[in-house]
């Protein structure tokens, strides 16, 4: 199964923060924001990732990442001249995707859970779709499923005014091939975007999305807002402190995946020792 990183966009509603630099290469307490979701993938069981950026943050990507052979995996870079929504990673990664099946994480959503690596790895083989329901707070700010009494899913919205369940869609999807075909058919919505709650509506009206419940052990943190972002990053800090274990650490997923090895490991950790990180990695068994 091949992943997508979703990583464009304009990011206005972290202005100033983010009119230099994108907003997944901000800081989340110690590691830049995409290393979130690409552990997310690599933790799945995917090694070959496509990631969609702007033009203008394409070589900064490129920096950061390089062609993945370092963690065990293959890399590709592809631009997004506009945001003109998430279904349209689908048709950039076309050629990139081939007969595969395809993962789409977006670069600003960060997962946390004991149990969440086997549940993905459980799911990297969809027929038809699957995605998740996670309860929240304030469900008219997201993708909204709406499941009937035998807890299958019957409706899903787009940011409803009027959400008729508090179960939001995280920001991972996995398809089968098909997606690319749906993702050729769907029209802009009147915000302009190519929805991903289009794609995730034909699949449910194929009777081939399976929603799973992504339980409240897991914890989907949003950086969307200033202060949000402030509580990703204090929320990393928390836990990486009490367990003196990281998160979102690239270096370790890889190596746990078998992906790398120690000798691997520990060239990536020499050049980072000074900030502590590459001491994390070394100490690693
Ligand atoms: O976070 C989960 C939500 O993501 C889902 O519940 C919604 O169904 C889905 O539509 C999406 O919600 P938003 O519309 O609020 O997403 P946003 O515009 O914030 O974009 C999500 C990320 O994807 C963001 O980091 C920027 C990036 N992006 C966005 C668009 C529209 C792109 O790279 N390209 C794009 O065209």
């Amino acid at each position: 199964m091949k992943g997508i990183i979703l990583a464009g966009g304009s990011g206005t509603r972290l202005h100033p923060l983010t009119l230099a630099v994108s907003k997944q290469l901000m800081p989340v307490y110690d590691k830049p924001m995409i290393y979130y979701p690409l552990a997310t993938l690599l933790s799945a069981g995917i090694q070959e990732i496509l990631i969609v950026t702007t033009a203008y943050d394409l070589p900064l990507f490129r920096k950061l990442l390089g062609n993945g052979s370092q963690l065990g995996c293959h890399f590709e870079f592809a631009v997004q001249d506009e945001p003109n929504g998430l279904a349209e990673a689908f048709l950039i990664g076309e050629a990139f995707i081939g007969n595969d099946k395809v993962a789409l994480i977006l670069g600003d959503n960060i997962f946390y859970g004991s149990g969440l690596a086997k549940l993905l790895q459980a799911n990297n083989d969809p027929d038809g779709g699957i995605i998740y329901g996670y309860h929240v707070q304030d469900p008219q700010r997201y993708g909204v499923v709406e499941f009937n009494d035998r807890g299958e899913a019957i409706s899903i919205e787009e940011k409803p005014k009027h959400p008729k369940s508090n179960f939001a869609v995280p920001g991972i999807y996995f398809y089968d091939n098909e997606v690319i075909e749906i993702a050729r058919h769907i029209r802009p919505s009147q915000r302009g975007e190519l929805e991903i709650t289009d794609v995730n509506k034909a699949y449910l009206q194929k009777n081939k999305l399976k929603v799973s419940i992504l339980d409240r052990g897991t914890a989907w943190l949003d950086t969307g807002t200033f202060s949000s972002l402030m509580q990703a990053s204090q929320f990393v800090e928390v836990i990486e402190e009490r367990q003196g274990l990281k998160i979102g650490a690239i270096e370790e997923v890889a190596y746990s995946m078998g992906y790398i090895t120690k000798t691997q490991l520990h060239k990536l950790a020499r050049p980072l020792l000074k900030s502590g990180y590459g001491a994390y990695l070394m100490r690693l068994n």
